[in-house]
């Protein structure tokens, strides 16, 4: 498929997705958003991609929804077009996603990077919800895991008054994992991106499921989860390297097996 929103490179493991509608802060499309889903069906097929990253450009990781595409659409506009399908294909990636945000991350900018497992930002970048502002709300996750991820004091502010954040105060309130000056951020994110590339495979997926689901499950059923996984994770090759080079002193070569 030829990309017509989104530059797609793969580097050394890791599957590299930028935003690219420059001239409108990387606002979100229909066109963008199944690009986007294009690409990651294809990352998740490729055994060569350990690790997907999200990027925008300098001044935009991305500013929300296309206004534009959404100004005269009705209710059934919406549902036929199945608008957020996407963006639970996004919640079902199973490789780990980096979010590296330099810019704005507003309304679905904010929730795509909040989809992502961790996120990076370049100081100066700014994060939030504010559909209010144009009458109406966040759809893809801005009122269910901004909340999990600062709190519901901090989630209602950004979400009822539209007003965003800095990247030190989101990285404050546990919202980002790091905030790089702008000029590293790019360097930064690849580095962190490359190391869980090289992790075992099948140990990050799921960890990264494990964890997910603590966000939708009493901690009975999770506990109960995660041990499943840890056990399973003994009928796999990589767990036998990994133990065993550990006890040979040597680095382990993970085969996702
Ligand atoms: N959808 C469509 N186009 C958008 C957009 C969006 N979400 N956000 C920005 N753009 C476009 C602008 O229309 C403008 O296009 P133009 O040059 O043809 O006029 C271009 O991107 C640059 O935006 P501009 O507003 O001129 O930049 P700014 O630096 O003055 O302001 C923002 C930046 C992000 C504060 C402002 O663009 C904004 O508020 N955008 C909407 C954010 C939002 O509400 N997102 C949630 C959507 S549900």
């Amino acid at each position: 498929m030829a990309y017509q929103h989104i530059l797609v490179t793969k580097i050394k493991g890791v599957g590299r997705i930028q935003l690219d509608r420059p001239d409108v802060l990387n606002a979100l499309n229909l066109a963008l958003m199944d690009e986007l889903v294009h690409a990651l069906n294809e990352m998740e097929r490729d055994d060569e991609v350990g690790c997907i990253l999200l990027c925008g450009n300098e001044h935009a990781f991305a500013a929300g929804a296309d206004i534009f595409e959404m100004l005269d659409a009705t209710t059934t506009d919406l549902l036929v077009q199945d608008q957020f399908s996407a963006w639970d294909r996004l919640s079902e990636v199973k490789k780990p996603m980096i979010a590296a945000v330099s810019g704005m991350a507003l309304g679905g900018g904010c929730e795509l990077a909040m989809a992502c497992d961790l996120i990076l930002a370049a100081e100066g970048s700014s994060f939030g919800q504010p559909e209010i502002n144009l009458g109406v709300m966040p759809g893809a996750g801005g009122t269910q895991r901004l909340v999990r991820s600062v709190g519901k004091a901090k989630a209602m502010e950004m979400v009822l008054l539209g007003r965003p954040i800095t990247a030190q105060e989101a990285y404050r309130l546990g919202l980002i994992n790091e905030v790089v000056p702008a000029h590293q951020l790019e360097e930064e994110a690849m580095k962190w991106a490359q190391r869980l590339a090289n992790k075992a495979p099948l140990a990050v997926r799921l960890a990264k499921e494990s964890i997910l689901k603590s966000m939708e499950s009493t901690l009975a059923e999770g506990l109960d989860f995660e041990q499943k996984c840890f056990y399973l994770l003994f009928a796999t090759e990589d767990q036998k390297e990994g133990m065993r080079a550990f006890v040979e002193k040597r680095r382990p070569h993970f085969h996702g097996k």
